[in-house]
């Protein structure tokens, strides 16, 4: 049997296409690489960052000399900036064996099959998505939570972004298809569903709903055994008060809402073409803080975008103050080649950039801290994410995640604990990007999620890395769940 390795660079769609990828992959035999060199290596790529290519054909380079000494192993290059460099990228690097755009994921065994038998490199783009990569099969990453994808493709053009050009115009799934996939995740062990789109509120209007997203809400409200929804990423221009109601009314939608701020200021909003104002924007967490007190807001915010000025840099300051946010993802902001963006005067000095971005991170990281310091004595739910174990003889702490998508360590006490099992305990301790618990949960709940986890124990196990084979460096890292790293 062949095996595999998928590496995945970006967001959130990645991560749920490489999850596509690896189910259609063992559907075509192969199995998930656990020791040696993998037979094939699939290198899901991004093309948000600055020098992502520089970096992708560094890695390609360093598993060239691996392929040279391993007859028959196979590289594929797909997503976002196979996309959008498509043939260069087997002239620059003529032993990649296959390259796949974002719109036919689906493809990959044979194209893998016909590089085999012909001997030479195939390349296959497409310019719009046929098939929804949620209809192939999956390999999920884990068995408690899964990614939904309801959209594939985004209709905003915002200045500093290339997604659009890369995954299309939006196109939506129809909501029976997404509810039951959620049912059949469901009926597999998974307490935990996000449903993901470029802008998951501009959902329905491909066919003709605008208040698709708040029923889809509802709807997923009415599953049994569905503990826990979440979304990413919502768009403050589409954002609308039926959404709000829909999330405070449905009790296993999660109070927590990650909404992309990008800039405090009016002027450079408007420079990057996002059509809300900083008094809207804050108008709707005020309005979702209104029947959600508890809500955990998060956002993504972009430093130095041409033009930038000081005030409009302390304008994004004062909405960090005002909107006291749990987390925020914050970015400086690189030149995106193929991004209106790019080309505008008046680009920021890369010094200035820096200071501003240190100060922005200092009062995130202060906010966040005393936010999380507000919630010590509490007493939260979690859902446990990891199977902890022994650590220099002593037991270390597990992580979960509580309802709002709060991080929390927790010292397990005598009760075994899995992942995907529930646990209440108190909050002791509070760091800016975490909470603690030093005391033993108060209550566990044995889940079927946890028993799905202990089923897989002894099956393949998921890994990207380690396999033998020369390290590639850290892949572009993956931005915590609730923030989509193209910024949107
Ligand atoms: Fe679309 Fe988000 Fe990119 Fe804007 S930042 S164009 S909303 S994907
Ligand atoms: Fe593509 Fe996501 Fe990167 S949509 S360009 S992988 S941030």
């Amino acid at each position: 049997m062949k095996t595999y390795e998928v590496r995945t660079y970006g967001c959130q769609m990645n991560v749920h296409d490489s999850e596509r990828l690896s189910g259609l992959l063992e559907t075509a035999g192969y199995a998930r690489a656990e020791t040696g060199i993998p037979d094939l290596v699939v290198f899901n790529t991004c093309a948000v960052r600055e020098n992502a290519d520089n970096k992708l054909y560094g890695n390609l380079g360093r598993i060239a000399s691996v392929k040279a000494t391993n007859p028959g192993m196979q590289i594929a290059v797909g997503g976002c900036l196979a996309q959008k460099d498509r043939d260069t990228i087997t002239q620059r690097a003529p032993y990649v064996d296959v390259v796949f755009g974002t719109h036919n994921i689906g493809s990959l065994p044979v194209l893998l099959e016909r590089a085999r038998i012909q001997e030479e490199s195939q390349v296959e783009i497409l310019e719009s998505l046929e098939v929804f990569p949620s209809t192939l099969p999956t390999k999920r990453d884990s068995v408690f939570a899964a990614w939904v994808s309801i959209s594939v493709g985004c209709n905003n053009t915002c200045t500093f972004c290339i997604v659009p050009s890369l995954r299309g115009k939006e196109k939506d799934r129809r909501p029976g298809d997404v509810l039951a996939e959620v049912e059949s995740l469901v009926a597999d062990g998974v307490v935990e569903v996000t449903l993901l789109g470029q802008n998951v509120n501009s959902y329905g209007a491909g066919f003709g709903d605008r208040l698709a997203f708040g029923k889809l809400l509802r709807a997923c409200g009415d599953i049994d055994g569905l503990e826990r929804v979440r979304f990413t990423s919502p768009h403050p221009k589409d954002f609308t008060d039926d959404v709000i109601a829909a999330m405070a009314e449905t009790p296993n939608v999660m109070p927590q809402l990650h909404m992309p701020l990008q800039s405090g200021s009016d002027r450079v909003l408007k420079a990057m073409r996002r059509s809300y104002r900083r008094d809207k924007y804050l108008g709707i967490l005020d309005r979702v803080r209104a029947v959600m007190p508890d809500a955990a807001i998060s956002t993504d915010v972009i430093v130095g975008f041409p033009g930038e000025t000081d005030d409009d840099f302390e304008a994004t300051l004062d909405v960090v103050r005002e909107a006291r946010y749990a987390t925020a993802f914050t970015f400086k902001y690189s030149q995106r080649p193929g991004t209106p963006a790019a080309s505008l005067p008046d680009q920021v000095p890369h010094d200035v950039v820096q200071e501003r971005y240190d100060r922005l991170a200092a009062l995130v990281n202060d906010v966040a801290w005393e936010e999380n310091r507000r919630l010590v004595g509490s007493t939260v739910e979690l859902l446990v994410a990891d199977s902890g174990g022994k650590k220099d003889g002593a037991t270390h702490r597990l992580t979960g995640r509580a309802r709002d998508n709060r991080l929390v360590h927790f010292v397990p006490g005598d009760e075994p604990v899995r992942p995907g099992d529930v646990v209440e305990v108190v909050l002791t301790g509070a760091a800016p990007h975490h909470l603690l618990s030093d005391v033993p949960p108060t209550t566990y709940r044995r889940t079927r999620a946890g028993d799905a986890w202990e089923a897989r124990q002894g099956q393949t196990q998921v890994r990207s890395v380690g396999l033998g084979m020369p390290s590639l460096g850290v892949p572009e890292p993956l931005p915590a769940s609730g923030s989509t790293a193209c910024s949107c």
